[in-house]
């Protein structure tokens, strides 16, 4: 357990992915900071009152201001605004941009040492202008992405093969939309190449389905995206970073060279431990997920000059 851990943003994502960091006691304080007045310290006080019942001994308050976030360990930002009817991609871009720096800017001085986990949209790009931000190192600047669309891709394959989602190992690389890139080659059943036990039309339609495994659910929501497993994503990666874990998780990381692409964000196998991103793990790829990955890492660059024109 850590001393303090800060979830920046109080809605769907960050109320949860509070609550699940109290659950599992990361932290002995849980501090959600949100701009909307009354609703993070609401959020927080109904949180902290589930407590007694749950049996977690974390603290959760919430706040308005970055005062109470002060010294956090680990900085989990959610912060940012949906897409709105009429507005552009470029539109939701500039705006989340506007957001996220003013977050990593407060974060910079109030907790200088803190790890960062970036959760808000769209993902790769916002990494870049929370690293930009903070001025903190590549290790301690990490996306989640990839957590939650390799969790969908093994539930997906868990339905379909009738087994349980424990026995899927599989990674999602790229970037966090639908240039992303499932490791066909990699996945497995408890060790089983997952090609031995499903026919490749079933398999196609998985990859595509988890490609498209965040639209599914706001076509549903209509009014909002998913919040679930994204915050149980985000919470993975705490929890690895926080528990000095050592594991190997897909997560946007800045890529320094490695799979030959550098100066940007790129979902990638990552170990997370005590010292946040411990190391990008190059693996060997196939054709044609190198060439998924080379069209991935093009789109995430477009983003990014976006952002750097309107900085
Ligand atoms: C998703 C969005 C929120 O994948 O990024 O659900």
């Amino acid at each position: 357990m850590v001393n303090k851990i800060t979830v920046v943003g109080a809605g769907n994502v960050g109320a949860t992915t509070a609550q699940r960091i109290a659950e599992k006691a990361l932290a002995r304080h849980v501090v959600m900071v949100d701009v909307v007045e009354g609703v993070p310290q609401g959020k927080g006080l109904d949180q902290w009152q589930s407590a007694p019942i749950e049996g977690f001994d974390s603290r959760v308050v919430g706040s308005n201001g970055y005062e109470e976030s002060a010294g956090s360990d680990v900085v989990v930002i959610t912060a940012g605004i949906a897409r709105k009817p009429g507005m552009s991609r470029d539109d939701l871009l500039n705006t989340n941009a506007g957001i996220v720096r003013s977050v990593g800017e407060q974060v910079r001085k109030t907790s200088p040492n803190a790890i960062v986990i970036v959760v808000s949209n769209p993902l790769d790009a916002m990494c870049y202008v929370a690293m930009k931000a903070t001025g903190f190192p590549r290790e301690r600047v990490i996306g989640m992405a990839g957590v939650l669309d390799t969790a969908r891709y093994r539930a997906f394959l868990a339905e379909a093969l009738d087994v349980s989602v424990l026995d899927i190992q599989a990674m999602v690389l790229g970037g966090h939309g639908d240039t992303m890139v499932p490791l066909v080659s990699y996945t497995t059943v408890s060790g089983i190449p997952v090609t031995q036990l499903i026919a490749r039309p079933a398999l196609d339609a998985i990859v595509d389905r988890t490609r498209n495994g965040g639209a599914e659910i706001v076509k549903y929501l209509k009014t909002g995206s998913a919040y679930y497993a994204p915050s149980s994503g985000a919470v993975q990666m705490v929890e690895a970073i926080v528990k000095d874990q050592k594991r190997i998780l897909p997560c946007a990381a800045w890529l320094a060279g490695e799979y030959g692409m550098r100066d940007l964000y790129l979902g990638v196998p990552c170990k997370l431990g005590r010292a946040g991103l411990e190391q990008v793990v190059e693996v060997t790829l196939t054709p044609d997920e190198t060439s998924a990955l080379a069209k991935s890492a093009d789109a995430v660059r477009e983003l990014i000059a976006v952002i750097d024109k309107g900085a």
